[in-house]
């Protein structure tokens, strides 16, 4: 079943413009996998068009945790909402990341809100991957201590210098030594994603970028979050969020 309802457990500010929500799912749903979203309806139970996509970030025995960004109207009202609230929710929706085959080292590349779509990746490779995550400055890190037991290694930026190394992601990939055996998963804002798959095409990389554009239905009805691929349009909600590094027509 698609559409459900859930109890919110917890609703918690994890920064100052980040919230942490966790909920309880009232039916039985399908298993999440790494990648995958669910919209969620915020306020008025009636109003579709307040759903909005978030990625899985956690899932255990009855609960699902989510981590979003205060942007606009949806989540500046999702931050009021309070524990013992039923909300309507929508999912998992959308493919995954393929898991890598044993000969990959998973590199898994982060930029601000984008930890959240790989966070649960990053969980299930159990301590395989190399992970490197960018933010702008230290407030905005997110989840680092459980990031931290999950992963082979963390190496970490911010713009501003004040944790890690001081530059933006791409300088840090930059600086990292890649070879052929790193498979890349990368999520973050567009222009980060862009250079990274110029990167992976230019050193000849495989992996797989989660794109994030608007979306209205979330079930691919509505064309509203088609991007141009090299096979074609596709829809971010329903062929995506993940793709292939070397498919999107920039
Ligand atoms: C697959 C996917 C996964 C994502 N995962 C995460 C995540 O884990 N964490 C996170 O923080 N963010 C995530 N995002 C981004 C997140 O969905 C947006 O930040 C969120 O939708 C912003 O909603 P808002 O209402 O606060 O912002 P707004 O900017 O107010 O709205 C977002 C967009 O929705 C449209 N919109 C707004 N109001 C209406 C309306 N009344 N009717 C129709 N359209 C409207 C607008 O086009 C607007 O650009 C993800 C996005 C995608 C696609
Ligand atoms: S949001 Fe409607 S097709 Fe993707």
């Amino acid at each position: 079943m698609l559409h459900f309802k859930a109890e919110i457990k917890e609703n918690i500010p994890v920064s100052k413009n980040h919230y942490l929500l966790t909920f309880t799912p009232l039916a039985k749903t399908p298993v999440p996998l790494p990648g995958q979203f669910y919209m969620i309806g915020i306020g008025n139970s009636c109003d579709p068009l307040l759903k909005r996509p978030f990625s899985i970030l956690t899932k255990s025995d009855d609960s699902i945790r989510i981590l979003y960004r205060i942007k606009g109207k949806g989540t500046t009202l999702m931050k009021e909402m309070k524990t013992g609230t039923v909300i309507n929710v929508m999912g998992p929706l959308g493919n995954s990341y393929p898991i890598p085959k044993k000969k990959h080292t998973p590199l898994i590349i982060a930029g601000g809100i984008g930890i959240a779509s790989v966070f649960y990746l990053a969980e299930k490779l159990k301590g395989k991957a190399i992970v490197l995550y960018g933010a702008r400055g230290k407030h905005e890190l997110l989840m680092l201590d459980e990031l931290r037991g999950l992963v082979k290694e963390l190496h970490i930026s911010t713009d501003d210098g004040s944790y890690g190394k001081k530059g933006t992601i791409i300088d840090l990939l930059n600086e990292f030594h890649v070879n052929d055996k790193h498979l890349i998963y990368a999520c973050g804002p567009k222009g980060m994603i862009r250079a990274v798959s110029e990167f992976a095409l230019e050193k000849g990389l495989k992996g797989y970028i989660s794109l994030e554009e608007n979306m209205a239905c979330g079930i691919g009805a509505c064309m509203g979050c088609a991007v141009k691929t090299l096979k074609g349009y596709k829809r971010v909600c329903k062929e995506g969020p993940v793709f292939n590094i070397k498919d999107i027509l920039w």
